[in-house]
């Protein structure tokens, strides 16, 4: 008995719940006849407009050329958004969504006629008196004869959201426009945002270190991340940083067979210093930050201590090929504490190889030296974020 009551129960909660769902969708179904029937009037409005001041055509001819458009477009987003395979699209359908639009289509002609000759009421108050008596029959017509039994087969599907077919095919029409560089490069912006929260919060201190600057875009952003948080920060100066960026502002030099890749050409990096360092210094705000000019071969051989580097609480390596990497990594070695961030760009690049690129050089810097790191997340296509979790090797820590 106790079983047959939860069932009963449950069966009204998901009736409940499929309610709620039928009144979501029948608000979307309003909403998108209705989205259709706008769009569709503005672009009859508009032929009808081009036809009558480009083209002198006369009321009538203007009010057919509009309505045809019209009628077009009513027609494409219809096909897409309501006479979609899911509902068995019929001829019949199709048929009465033809007749409904030549009897509206009938109707315009009859009642602008009318309104313009028997009541002189001027061609654009007309057709706006006709279209809106004939929009408000096609409306009707549509939902409650042309698209009548669409509903039924709607419902017998499960799951609400899949029925949404035209939020679907909004979305994905958005999403695959997106270029990817532009995915890429906002989810990189929030992982150097989230490095910096998490840091913040976790009272990391050291410097900013980015190897690969090229035109300052991701450097710059993490400036403007560090001077949004700052007020958080503890108010001493452990906290204060300051900005590292490395780069030959020429592109990748000389790179050997390991380090060739059909992506990573100089042509695409070339830049200039001043103009690097002139877009850094309008967002900076006061911020100590230094850009070192140099292939890392040169600029890296040296101790960071030169630079006036002591540890590194972020480190950014968007270098791409493994020897830039790996010059960066062991530039790195005395400055990685426990607690600083790895922000790793194009870890899968190389085909995925474990050897060749950022990925590569970092798996020969973690079985040269004794770090142990955590990964903490994945941005972008293919970036990834570690924390140094812990510094076991004694060589690393006498080098301090
Ligand atoms: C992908 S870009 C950096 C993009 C930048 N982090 C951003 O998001 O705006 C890579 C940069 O690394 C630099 N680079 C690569 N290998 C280098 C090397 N061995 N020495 C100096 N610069 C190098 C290139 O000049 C290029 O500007």
């Amino acid at each position: 008995m106790k079983k047959l009551f939860s069932f009963i129960n449950k069966t009204k909660r998901l009736k409940t719940k499929s309610k709620s769902w039928s009144y979501l969708i029948d608000i979307v179904e309003i909403s998108r006849f209705l989205l259709i029937g706008i769009f569709s009037t503005l672009i009859n409005f508009l032929f009808f407009i081009i036809s009558i001041f480009l083209f002198s055509a006369g009321l009538i001819q203007a009010v057919i050329t509009g309505y045809l458009f019209g009628f077009i477009s009513s027609f494409y987003f219809g096909r897409a958004w309501i006479l979609s395979p899911r509902y068995k699209f019929k001829m019949t359908t199709f048929f009465k969504f033809v007749f409904s639009y030549f009897v509206g289509g009938l109707i315009t002609l009859f009642v602008i006629s009318i309104a313009s000759s028997n009541f002189q009421l001027g061609n654009i108050l007309s057709w706006f008196i006709g279209t809106a008596i004939t929009a408000l029959l096609n409306f009707t017509l549509l939902k409650l004869w042309v698209f009548r039994d669409r509903k039924k087969i709607a419902d017998q599907r499960w799951g609400g959201l899949s029925k949404l077919l035209f939020l679907q095919i909004l979305a994905s029409n958005v999403i695959s426009y997106i270029n990817p560089a532009i995915t890429h490069n906002l989810e990189k912006y929030y992982a150097i945002k989230k490095v910096f929260y998490l840091s913040t919060i976790e009272d990391i201190s050291g410097d900013y270190l980015e190897f690969g600057v090229f035109e300052g875009s991701s450097f710059s952003h993490a400036i403007r991340c560090y001077l949004n948080l700052k007020e958080y920060m503890p108010p001493n100066n452990e906290n204060e940083i300051n900005f590292y960026g490395f780069d030959s502002f020429d592109g990748f030099g000389k790179l050997d067979s390991e380090d060739y890749h059909p992506f990573y050409e100089d042509e695409q990096f070339k830049t200039s210093l001043p103009f690097v360092k002139n877009r850094i210094e309008k967002c900076s705000k006061g911020t100590n930050f230094k850009l070192i000019k140099g292939f890392f071969e040169e600029t890296l051989s040296v101790d960071p201590i030169s630079y006036g580097i002591k540890k590194a609480r972020i480190i950014f390596i968007d270098a791409d090929t493994f020897s830039s990497s790996f010059y960066s990594f062991e530039f790195c070695k005395k400055l990685i504490r426990e607690g600083t961030y790895l922000i790793l760009d194009d870890f899968y690049s190389y085909k995925g190889s474990n050897t060749k690129g950022v990925a590569g050089a970092f798996a020969k810097f973690r079985s040269k030296y004794n770090f142990s790191f955590r990964e903490v997340f994945s941005y972008g296509m293919g970036g990834k974020v570690f924390i140094c979790s812990n510094i076991e090797d004694p060589k690393l820590l006498e080098l301090r």
